[in-house]
């Protein structure tokens, strides 16, 4: 009688929690399985890591450095040099800059570039939700800004032909929307002692509140994908009216630390409409000056697992032009 009514249901009870326990609680593909007993699985393992070292490819030499940032150097330059302050994408969930498509993209643009170039890491979300990964890149620029008075720790920072009179802040996807709101902050504060000259933007991440025509273009599953995301990542946030993903709702776009924008397009990226309101709204509202790139037939971040197609060295050069006027 015991063993009926009290040791069965508790049986079944128990394997009802155990299995809902274990199941999927949401699938972002490429970035990462949240369960609902709360184990994240990241899925970006078989992206193969690459210690810093001289790229034999391209030549340019690469270190690791503190706060887990890599810095590059770039060849035979005599004159001062731009440095690019770089923010690897991966849905603000998987990379680094050891990643193997954010060391190539790094290798392959100070070579194509002839600058200096630092890739900053970040802590990642879900574990680290928003605003985790701000805070470390404003943590980045903070420590780039004691090299200007010859006060950090790194010499290679320390070089006088690194020209901090010519910063730039760039960054792919999730990177580029780390370097909107880097650039906003930076505005505010007005906390770093260099001088942003432009901002890099390869296809961000930022949303509108309704779901736009490029969006509405995917099928669901991929749609859901791209505006749930930001959920996860950031549930302290404001959803699809919070300023940090849909920056076309922040009234004070002018604040923005720079004067130049160059916001690179993909014409099959479900995101484009939305990228391209926000380089609209920075030349009306924020009176910058803005620079779109756009690649037809391709998608988003279509580059860093192509980097050596004609369209990803023709978006390369664009970013080096950027860089040498
Ligand atoms: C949560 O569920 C997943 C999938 O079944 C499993 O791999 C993981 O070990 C579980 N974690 C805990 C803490 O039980
Ligand atoms: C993302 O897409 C996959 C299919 O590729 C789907 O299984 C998953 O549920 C989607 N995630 C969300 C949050 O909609």
């Amino acid at each position: 009688m015991f063993y009926k009514t009290f040791l069965v249901p508790c049986l079944f009870l128990f394997l009802g929690v155990a299995s809902s326990n274990s199941e999927l609680e949401v699938y972002f593909p490429l970035f990462f399985k949240l369960y609902k007993n709360g184990t994240v699985e990241k899925l970006d393992k078989a992206v193969p890591k690459i210690p810093a070292s001289l790229d034999p490819k391209t030549g340019i030499q690469s270190k690791d450095t503190e706060l887990g940032a890599r810095l590059y150097a770039p060849k035979a330059v005599n004159q001062r040099a731009p440095l690019v302050i770089y923010f690897h994408g991966g849905g603000f969930s998987v990379g680094s800059p050891a990643s193997l498509w954010v060391h190539r993209y790094l290798n392959s643009l100070v070579a194509r570039a002839n600058v200096f170039a630092l890739s900053a890491d970040y802590r990642l979300a879900p574990e680290n939700p928003l605003p985790a990964a701000y805070e470390d890149a404003s943590a980045v620029l903070r420590w780039v800004a004691k090299h200007v008075v010859g006060s950090g720790p790194e010499p290679w920072l320390k070089d006088p032909r690194v020209d901090f009179n010519r910063v730039y802040l760039a960054g792919e996807g999730a990177g580029a929307n780390i370097v909107h709101n880097l650039a906003m902050q930076s505005g505010l504060e007005k906390f770093p002692r260099f001088n942003i000259v432009g901002l890099i933007l390869i296809h961000p991440y930022f949303l509108l509140e309704k779901p736009t025509k490029s969006l509405l273009a995917v099928n669901e599953q991929e749609r859901n994908n791209n505006t749930k995301l930001w959920s996860y990542v950031c549930p302290s946030g404001n959803g699809l009216k919070d300023t940090r993903v849909n920056p076309i709702l922040n009234p004070s776009l002018s604040i923005l630390a720079s004067k130049k924008v160059l916001v690179c397009l993909a014409e099959k990226d479900p995101l484009i409409d939305a990228e391209r309101k926000y380089g609209e709204a920075l030349r009306q509202r924020g009176s910058k000056k803005v620079e779109f790139f756009l690649t037809k037939g391709k998608g988003h971040v279509f580059h860093m697992t192509k980097p050596n197609s004609k369209k990803a060295s023709e978006m390369l050069d664009r970013v080096t032009s950027f860089m040498s006027v």
